[in-house]
């Protein structure tokens, strides 16, 4: 076998290769697959069933969970029933090794679950079709920065940035795992459009951009996405759109 220069085993050496896998709900409700999805779960996350919640978020809950749990399973040696998971300060799930770092996200009708190395992993997904004031939640979510970038777009185009920045700014908080306990308006995404996201803080946030890498990855239409890591280097983001059936045989 040749060997690889010096130079091509630094490169990939960098690059964090993180998974990202996707369900849609109605995939795993009209297969009649609930059951056997979610026979993996424990009797705690079984029990949303008695929680009174609507038919859609009681189903979101259960397939959320067994995504969660078979996600680890493909990057873990441990069944999928075995995971246990503990609850963060603000409500961030995590699991001893030897899980790998993972971070959940759902809007609408689709569950997504993001694994890979780094110690800091953040996720967030939005249907950009939903009803929402942009106007009204960029005032109170974004910072000067990004508003100015925003205004200067109208129609589609404005519709598209919002939701980049909405969801980059997530991923950041996810990653983080304190929600909205930090300030939105105290860090600015930048480079928006391009394959490296960056950001910035205001004075006294409390962190620095080195070590943060961002990504947003495709995931299909009326679907934005976006994935903050910590400590890695150069990310790629693998999507699997999961086949159900697939991940049960
Ligand atoms: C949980 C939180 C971090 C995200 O809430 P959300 O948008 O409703 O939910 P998402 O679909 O993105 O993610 C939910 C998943 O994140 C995980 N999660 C929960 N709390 C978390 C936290 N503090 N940090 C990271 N992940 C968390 C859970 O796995 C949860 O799924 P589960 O309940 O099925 O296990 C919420 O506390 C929050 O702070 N939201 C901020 C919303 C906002 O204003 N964003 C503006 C961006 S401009």
């Amino acid at each position: 076998m040749a060997e690889r220069s010096p130079a091509t085993s630094r490169a990939e050496r960098r690059l964090t290769l993180l998974s990202l896998a996707v369900v849609r709900i109605r995939d795993v409700v009209d297969a009649g697959l609930l059951e056997p999805w979610t026979a993996c779960l424990c009797d705690e996350e079984h029990r949303v069933r008695a929680r009174g919640l609507d038919a859609p978020t009681t189903a979101r809950a259960l397939v959320s969970r067994g995504l969660l749990r078979r996600a680890l399973s493909r990057v873990a040696p441990l069944d999928p029933a075995a995971w246990r998971f503990e609850i963060g300060e603000h409500g961030r799930p995590w699991a001893p090794r030897p899980a790998p770092s993972f971070n959940v996200a759902h809007s609408g009708d689709t569950v997504a679950c993001v694994t890979g190395a780094p110690a800091e992993l953040g996720l967030d997904v939005e249907e950009t079709t939903r009803a929402l004031d942009l106007d009204a939640v960029a005032r109170v979510s974004f910072s000067e920065g990004e508003l100015r970038g925003l205004g200067s777009r109208s129609g589609a185009a404005r519709r598209a940035r919002f939701f980049a920045l909405w969801t980059l700014k997530e991923a950041y908080l996810k990653a983080r795992g304190a929600g909205l306990v930090l300030p939105l308006d105290g860090f600015t995404m930048s480079d928006v459009d391009t394959a490296s996201p960056s950001i910035t803080f205001a004075p006294g946030f409390g962190d620095v951009p080195e070590g943060w890498r961002f990504a947003r990855p495709e995931l299909g239409p009326h679907l934005a996405a976006a994935v903050a890591a910590r400590d890695a280097e150069a990310l790629r983001v693998q999507v699997e759109h999961v086949d159900v059936a697939g991940w049960l045989a």
